[in-house]
């Protein structure tokens, strides 16, 4: 033990102690003073078995009088004869700093007459350098006047206690540190007192600051989200008093003070039960999932987007597939039938010239009529095919300037309006000039002028109506016809929707192809039973 360096002015210091010692200090019964035992024998064979190191220190220098075998043992030499400031050890608080003088146990025992117990262990290390840590206590001895000359140290190795117990709290430190990067926290609660003991984490998790105990039941339930309080008050019951499982696993929301709302997941089970098999203590992990819980929100929203883009692109991929198919009837069509309906046309015109310039009878008039119905069909077999080729061929609108304040009414003339439907155009009186495709604009108005005539079977208005509007030239197309229902209105542009037994279902797929095609859009509104109204915005010419 040495004192060595740590005494170097012991002696000064020993002179003032001397002073300071009671004189009056009386041994009480219990107190040990070498010369009052009896049977000197018997003790000393004690004390030379026993297995902590005792050693004795005298007055006035502070000699070693006595060590027992485990203190040579420990020390790895005797120290008998020597006085404190030559022994051959270095003494050193836990911290690794030199131990100083005073605070030496064996020191406050000899010089202040101190009992010292319990003091932080100390590190010891030989003259060879070999280290072992020491619990050492220590106590004054009086002699019969009552003077205390001597003082008794004893000391334990206690390094793997002191190891075993620096591991325990590096391994709660490990344990710390790995809740708070997982915030996780754990509990123990104690049913009967109604009290429970809170990891740190779990203190942050909760945004409460860290304390002897956590919340009691009442408190714990208030920061329960109120949306989530009966189930887990039901779980907590079936553990409580019911009996029903040991085991529980959930996910709930609290309100933090701050007004957060954090979603919680908690493993919670029965550690001990009492002797009626009534729960005792309950242990459970509760972690903070919210962040967890939003990516995996996010990933199913992302999940559905991905979901609707597929059955959006699946259908895309159908309809490209349904146009294919189009553009190879379309070709069919083109070169199958229009050129034999182009020399039906061609035989047609001859019969019709022949029938006209021979005598007047009732035969000629019923061959006219005949031949002029036939003339209607052929060009309605002329327009669908000019719908389907329209649709799936490349448009190449040429564009010319036009004056929609003459153009419409003139398109409008040429449409077969019956007698029961009011045709009206209405044109702005100033309006710019477009450049659009003139054979294009017929087949548009054409197409929703008979859409419009068709929703209107029992007569009704027809209004084609021209005006300026911001950036744009508009033409409204406006009936008071049967309307479109609502699940009709998403496919009108489709190719072959139809509603009409005799329809093809082009002619709206190629009005907003050949919208496009020059630099227009359409839309529409339709209400069933009060009409509909068509509108196509053209960009104005910028000069
Ligand atoms: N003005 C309208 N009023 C009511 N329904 C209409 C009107 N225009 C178009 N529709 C609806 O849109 C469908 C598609 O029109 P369209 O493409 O021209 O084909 P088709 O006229 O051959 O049926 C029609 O069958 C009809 O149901
Ligand atoms: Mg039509």
């Amino acid at each position: 033990m040495s004192y060595q360096k740590t005494l170097p002015n012991i002696k000064s210091k020993r002179e003032t102690r001397k002073v300071n010692v009671k004189e009056d200090k009386t041994p009480n019964s219990t107190s040990v003073s070498c010369d009052l035992v009896s049977d000197k024998e018997g003790l000393k064979n004690i004390l030379e078995n026993i297995p902590s190191a005792v050693m004795v220190i005298e007055k006035p220098e502070g000699k070693v009088t006595y060590a027992n075998k485990r203190t040579i043992e420990l020390n790895g030499m005797n120290p008998c004869g020597l006085e404190l400031e030559n022994l051959a050890v270095k003494i050193y608080n836990l911290d690794g700093k030199i131990c100083p003088t005073e605070e030496l146990c064996t020191y406050r025992a000899l010089f202040k007459e101190e009992t010292v117990r319990n003091a932080p262990p100390l590190i010891i290390e030989h003259i060879n350098g070999k280290r072992f840590i020491a619990n050492v206590s220590a106590k004054p001895l009086y002699d019969k006047e009552g003077k205390a000359t001597a003082a008794v140290a004893i000391f334990d190795d206690a390094t793997d206690r002191v190891k075993i117990q620096e591991a325990l709290k590096e391994s709660e430190e490990r344990l710390k540190m790995a809740q708070t990067i997982a915030h996780v926290g754990n509990w123990e609660y104690y049913v009967k007192e109604d009290r429970a003991i809170w990891s740190e984490e779990l203190f942050r998790i909760f945004g409460l600051k860290p304390q002897e105990y956590g919340p009691n039941t009442n408190d714990y339930v208030a920061r329960i989200h109120p949306q989530d309080r009966e189930a887990i008050n039901k779980i907590m019951e079936q553990m409580l008093f019911k009996g029903v499982t040991s085991k529980a696993s959930f996910d709930y929301r609290i309100i933090r003070e701050d007004g957060l709302i954090r979603t919680i997941h908690s493993e919670r089970m029965i550690r001990e039960v009492d002797n009626d098999k009534k729960p005792e203590r309950i242990v459970g992990v509760e972690q903070d999932v919210t962040e967890r819980k939003q990516i995996e929100r996010k990933l199913e929203e992302h999940t559905k987007n991905l979901e609707k883009l597929v059955d959006e692109r699946t259908k895309q991929l159908k309809d490209a597939e349904r146009l294919a198919t189009i553009g190879q009837t379309a070709g069919m069509i083109g070169h199958d039938i229009r050129n034999p309906l182009q020399a039906i046309v061609g035989e047609l015109f001859l019969i019709k010239q022949d029938v006209d310039s021979s005598p007047d009878s009732q035969y000629k008039r019923n061959t006219q009529e005949s031949l002029g119905t036939i003339q209607e069909q052929i060009d309605y077999v002329n327009k669908i095919i000019s719908d389907l080729q329209d649709y799936a061929r490349p448009l190449k609108p040429e564009l010319v300037e036009v004056d929609l304040r003459y153009v419409i009414p003139q398109l409008l003339s040429t449409v077969n309006v019956p007698n029961n439907i009011k045709a009206v155009a209405e044109c702005d009186k100033k309006l710019p000039k477009l450049n659009l495709d003139l054979t294009f604009l017929k087949r548009i108005l054409v197409n929703l002028a008979t859409n419009a005539i068709q929703a209107m079977p029992n007569g009704g208005k027809l209004t084609i109506r021209t005006f300026e509007e911001g950036d744009n030239v508009s033409i409204l197309t406006a009936d008071t016809g049967v309307g479109i229902p609502e699940e009709v209105k998403p496919k009108v542009f489709q190719p072959l929707m139809t509603t009409k037994s005799k329809g093809q279902g082009f002619g709206l797929a190629v009005v907003k192809r050949l919208v496009e095609a020059q630099g227009g859009t359409i839309t529409f509104e339709s209400k069933v039973g009060v009409g509909t109204q068509f509108k196509i915005a053209f960009p104005k010419i910028i000069k």
